[in-house]
């Protein structure tokens, strides 16, 4: 009978022989590793997180990652509301990572003394799907941002970068901060800026090399790389603002005006799809109302934008854009989990050789 093949009869009762590939090891570990914040942030020092990037970036744009759309969920609260991204990605055909971050955010917590985002990455055996590793969001998060950032000024700056200005001092304009100084040998001068000016200064007496501007507009004209990194959601960066030569990265999505999205004489993304489908960014509006184009496609003589293309095409050697030095380029980075699940499978690697993390029982 169909139902009793691979089982024999031990005494009178039926006994399981595991077929040959149940008799391996299982490909799970037995228990979770989590790696909390401080842990993280120590494996992430050891780790290079802008080649990480570079290649997680290239594999997607040659179809080996997998990346669905992410959840966005959002609900209101007595002050304003909250909201919980989930971001699931895997890597390599077949995988050979796989994974989700989900992270969770209110503008208001820092003045509650909380981080504004913070949350948790899964990852997953690839064999058997199950959970092997649980670990801190929030560090990935910034250095993978950060480092997509880096990745686009070492390809695209039209001119060699000296001077970098960083609007908002939150722990994204700080791994951005930290980051360039490290990645880019030329840069002399990096300001920092805030609305709320004591996050500046304060980010300034953290990271060496960072000056404290009171004025973004004092600065912003002779800065050769612009981080946009706040979480206005009043654009306030506009084409005028912008020296020609330079390269700016709007990472708080919200704070490039229409008139420099549409204006940039290189308009790239990472991610044409995820860009396209975000209706609450200026640049998704944007693009669904027409006036600005997908990669590759003719702009023609409306006046319309059109995209260059995506960074990891251009890194990838499909997409070529050399700007001239007095050209303006804008890059606008929706946020991929390819590189949050990249950078988290490294940190988990790093963290499996030694003896960093607790181990829990399932
Ligand atoms: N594109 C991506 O991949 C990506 C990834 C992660 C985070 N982000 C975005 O980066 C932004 C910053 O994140 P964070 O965790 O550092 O936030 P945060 O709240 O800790 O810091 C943001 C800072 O921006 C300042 N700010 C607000 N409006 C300003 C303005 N008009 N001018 C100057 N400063 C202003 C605030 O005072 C605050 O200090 C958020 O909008 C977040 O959504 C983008």
């Amino acid at each position: 009978m169909a139902w009793r093949r691979g089982w024999t009869t031990v005494g009178s009762r039926l006994s399981r022989s595991p077929p040959a590939h149940r008799l391996r090891e299982p490909p799970t570990p037995a228990d979770l590793l989590y790696l909390d914040t401080l842990s993280v942030a120590g494996l992430l020092d050891e780790i290079d997180v802008v080649a990480t990037v570079e290649d997680a970036l290239r594999m997607n744009a040659v179809g080996e990652t997998v990346l669905p759309a992410e959840a966005y969920l959002r609900w209101d609260v007595d002050d304003g509301w909250a909201r919980s991204l989930t971001l699931p990605a895997a890597l390599g055909r077949p995988a050979y990572a796989a994974g989700i971050k989900v992270i969770n955010g209110n503008v208001a917590n820092p003045g509650r003394g909380v981080p504004r985002a913070s949350g948790l990455i899964l990852l997953f055996d690839v064999e058997t799907a199950q959970v092997t590793t649980i670990m801190a969001a929030a560090q990935v998060s910034a250095m993978r941002t950060a480092a997509v950032s880096v990745a686009a000024v070492k390809r695209l700056a039209p001119r060699i970068v000296e001077r970098a200005l960083v609007v908002g001092a939150g722990p994204i304009g700080e791994a951005h901060a930290r980051m360039l100084g490290r990645a880019v040998a030329s840069l002399g001068t990096i300001w920092s800026y805030d609305a709320d000016g004591t996050r500046a200064v304060e980010l300034a007496g953290r990271v060496e090399g960072v000056v404290a501007v009171e004025d973004w507009r004092s600065v912003v004209g002779r800065a050769d790389v612009v981080i946009a990194a706040t979480t206005s959601t009043e654009a306030y960066l506009r084409l005028g603002d912008v020296a020609p030569g330079a390269i700016v990265v709007n990472v708080g999505l919200d704070d490039c005006a229409e008139d420099l999205l549409l204006g940039a004489d290189h308009l790239v993304v990472d991610s044409w799809d995820l860009v396209a489908d975000d209706r609450n960014r200026l640049l998704g509006r944007l693009i669904a109302a027409g006036a600005v184009l997908p990669p590759g496609v003719d702009a023609g003589t409306g006046g319309r934008q059109r995209v260059a293309g995506e960074l990891g095409r251009i890194l990838a050697g499909a997409v070529e854009i050399v700007p001239k030095p007095e050209q303006r380029v804008v890059v606008n980075p929706f946020g991929m989990a390819v590189n949050d699940i990249a950078v988290a499978t490294a940190v988990d690697r790093l963290a499996r050789r030694g003896t960093a993390g607790q181990r829990l029982t399932r």
